[in-house]
């Protein structure tokens, strides 16, 4: 099935982000963590990572529970999500002075670092028209020698199957929960295009493996 890229790019609606971050991720939020788990081993000691796309920042407070050491930037082009992310932060004082929110866009972005102990994104590659922007910026943020991870949807081969997987995992979800799914399902890639990405992009030391029904990931360490 030929891909759609998702309508708009950015989540900037106050709406749109609002029933993003009410809406329950905590399946592929978890997923995600076990993934970085399986990736890193050890505590990744005094670490500064760089999320991309954070969204509400839900995986940016797991992450620093995850690991009581590490810092975050964490970077969206969207300021509502921005504020949903800062108010989640806010109730967790003893995590959010590890963490430092960027409202910037990639790959234009100016970063407080040059480069990056770990480098982590969810579910941002398919909102960009053009997916080569976020492997330059792995290539420029990440460190060599650090661990990347990069989750996201995957296309399914067919109308009917997008249709099953948003009853199946949005059906009780609201309409602009639904119509954001199915967008963001249309508007994914396929594991084989996402590793011509990479090897067009030199990224070749990173894999993508199927995940679950409906999520892809890129993992792996960059060249040391
Ligand atoms: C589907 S949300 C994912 C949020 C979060 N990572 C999560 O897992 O819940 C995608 C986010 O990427 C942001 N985004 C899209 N294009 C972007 C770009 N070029 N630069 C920065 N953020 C971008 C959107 O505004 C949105 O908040």
């Amino acid at each position: 099935m030929k891909r759609r890229p998702e309508p708009a790019e950015l989540m900037d609606g106050v709406e749109q982000a609002q029933a993003y971050a009410a809406a329950d991720f905590n399946a592929s939020n978890t997923l995600f963590m076990e993934l970085l788990r399986r990736l890193v081993r050890g505590p990744l000691t005094g670490a500064l990572a760089l999320d991309l796309g954070c969204g509400p920042a839900d995986i940016v407070i797991r992450l620093l529970r995850a690991y009581p050491s590490i810092t975050c930037d964490a970077l969206d082009g969207s300021r509502p999500m921005l504020d949903l992310a800062q108010q989640a932060l806010n109730a967790l004082p003893d995590l959010a002075a590890r963490a430092r929110l960027l409202h910037d866009v990639i790959p234009s972005a100016q970063l407080p670092r040059q480069h990056y102990d770990l480098v982590l994104s969810n579910s941002l590659l398919h909102h960009l028209p053009d997916p080569a922007v976020l492997w330059q910026t792995v290539r420029e943020t990440a460190k060599p020698g650090a661990p990347v991870l990069i989750m996201d949807l995957m296309r399914p081969a067919s109308a009917g199957w997008v249709e099953a997987l948003v009853e199946t995992y949005a059906g009780r979800e609201s309409e602009m929960l639904r119509r954001d799914f199915r967008h963001s399902l249309y508007a994914a890639f396929e594991p084989a295009e996402v590793s011509a990405q990479l090897a067009a992009a030199g990224l070749d030391s990173l894999e993508v493996a199927v995940v679950s029904d409906r999520h892809l990931a890129v993992m792996g360490y960059l060249p040391a």
